[in-house]
Order: structure tokens, then sequence, then C-alpha cells
């Protein structure tokens, strides 16, 4: 499975081997993505559009050009539904990202940068379109090593980071602060709190505990408080239940509207950060043992 990263960024600008362009069926180039790939690529791109897709490339399906002046060696064109015309079968933008893949291994690209296809002048919902390309990236076999979600837009690309971070979580290290966040806690319906658990666990992945709880304790709510935008302490006299306390984060909300995709700092005053201290005490008292 390659390694799935969240890129905040222009598409044409991505120094992989092959970018992927949002394109359409009759693939002689047009705006967003697309208008930006021919205007910095040039118009060798489109010599070879015309060339090698004379009757232009079937919706969920792809092709590759040269990249013309791209930073990448190769453009590959994939067609998204188009969700504002009523096209609305999600097997076809997953096509679109399972395609390009097995394109980029005709190639022997080895890393890969996409756009969120479908998402901009085709209407896909955000959301859903972000969890697509993440699911089938991560259950397509292929020999590329990295994949690029990139977004022109930061809100988009928290919202991505947030899905992969959700999805494809990283590795952590033993004695790191996110081994802490290895078993998350039953979410008693806090539906954006176990975005903001598995985030905190991917941005601690590498940081070595510190030598003692209160360190921890600060670098845990500081965190948190730089993520929400407003500090723990504001929220240790609100009951935990008070659901007036709900933050709502959209990078946390997966759209489909069940989740308000609120975090609950109440929870985590009174809940969340006692679980991890009282981890790490436990793991300081363990290896105490073991020293003695
Ligand atoms: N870099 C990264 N992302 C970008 C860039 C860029 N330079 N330009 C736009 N985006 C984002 C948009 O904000 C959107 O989230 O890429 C996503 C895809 O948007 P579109 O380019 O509009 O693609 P799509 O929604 O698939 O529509 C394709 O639009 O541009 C035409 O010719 C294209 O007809 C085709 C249709």
């Amino acid at each position: 499975m390659p390694v799935i990263t969240a890129v905040l960024g222009d598409i044409t600008t991505q120094d992989v081997d092959a970018i992927v362009n949002a394109a359409n069926k009759a693939m002689r180039g047009g705006g967003g993505v697309d208008g930006a790939i021919h205007a910095c690529g040039g118009p060798a791109i489109l010599r070879d559009c015309i060339a090698r897709f004379p009757n232009g490339l079937a919706t969920g399906d792809a092709g590759w050009t040269t990249a013309g002046d791209l930073p990448a060696w190769r453009v590959i064109h994939t067609v998204g539904p188009n969700y504002r015309a009523g096209q609305r079968d999600r097997s076809l933008l997953e096509a679109c990202y399972r395609r390009a893949l097995d394109v980029a291994d005709e190639l022997g690209a080895r890393s890969v940068a996409f756009p969120l296809i479908s998402t901009g002048v085709y209407g896909w919902p955000r959301a859903d379109a972000i969890a697509a390309a993440i699911e089938t990236i991560a259950a397509t076999r292929t020999r590329v090593a990295e994949v690029r979600l990139v977004a022109s837009d930061e809100a988009v690309y928290k919202q991505i980071r947030a899905a992969i971070w959700l999805q494809c979580p990283p590795l952590v290290g033993t004695g790191t602060v996110g081994s802490l966040f290895e078993r998350e806690p039953i979410q008693y319906s806090l539906r954006g709190d176990p975005y903001l658990w598995r985030e905190l666990r991917a941005r601690f992945a590498d940081t070595p505990l510190p030598g003692d709880w209160f360190t921890l304790r600060t670098l845990i709510t500081d965190t948190i408080a730089q993520v929400v935008g407003e500090p723990l302490a504001n929220r240790e006299s609100t009951p935990w239940h008070d659901s007036t306390a709900a933050i709502h984060l959209p990078e946390f909300d997966p759209g489909h509207g069940m989740s308000a995709g609120a975090v609950h700092l109440p929870w985590w005053a009174h809940t969340g950060v006692p679980i991890l201290l009282d981890r790490y005490a436990a793991l300081r008292g363990s290896e105490a043992v073991q020293d003695d």
C-alpha cells in the first residue's frame, strides 16, 4: 500500500513522477486543474492528448501524456463523474483512482500526486470524495510507493489530512507520546473526538515521551488548543456531558449528516487527558519496576 499524504499546494508544481489531471471526456483541456495543467505544461500536452486520445476518454478511465514543461515526468488524465450533471455512481469516482494507479504502474511511476477528482466543477460532495480517494488508493494493489492528495485550499487540506489519519493512521513508535493513543476509549456519541484522538496520535507518532507527567499534560493540552482553537482550561468547570460545549471543526466532519464533527473539550478535560496521563504513569511505573 502506498504512503498517502495530504499536501497543501498547486498540483502543477508537484515534483513527482506523475501528476493526475481532473480532465473531461473530450480530453482537449478545460478549467480548474485541467486548465492549470495545460497552461503550465504548455502545448505539448494538448498535442499528446489529440494524438493519444483522438476519441477522448471515458468517465472513470485514465490515460497518460507527456507533462511538457511541468516538473512531473508524466500527466495521467482521468475523467471523474459529473455529480452536478447527475452522474452519482461512486464506483466511477473510485475507478478514476484505481485506473490512474494502473497507468502509473504501466509507466513505472513510483510517486503520484492526485487532485480531488470531481470536487470542483463536477461538484461531488467533498467529504465523500476524500473518503472514496483514500479507500480506493489504500485498497489498490500497486507498485506506486508515494501518493499525494493535493489541495489548493487550506481547509480542504486539513480535511484530507484528518481523513488520512482516521483511515490510514501512521505507525507510532514505542516509547512515544503517540503510543499512549494506541487504544481508543469508547466514545459515547462523541463524534468529532475520534478524529481529534487520531490526529493527536499521528502528530505525536515520533515524539518521545517526556520525563514527567506535567510536561506531557502541557504538550497534549497545548496541541489540543492549537487544533481546536480554544484552551482546554476554559472547559474544566463545564460538565462533560454539556453538549453546548461542542466545538465544530469542519475537517472532522465526514459530511454524511450523522456527525457534527464536534469536539467536546469537557470530555477531554475530565476523561480524555486523564486517561492518557494514567497510561503514562502505568508505563513509567512498569519501567521503574524493570529498573529495580
Ligand atoms: N492544484 C490543486 N488542486 C486544484 C487546483 C490546482 N492548481 N485547481 C483546482 N483544484 C481543486 C479544486 O478546488 C477541486 O477541489 O481540484 C479539485 C478538482 O476541481 P476541477 O479541476 O474543477 O475538476 P472536476 O471537479 O473533476 O471537474 C472537471 O472541470 O476543469 C474542468 O476540464 C475540466 O471539464 C473538466 C471538469
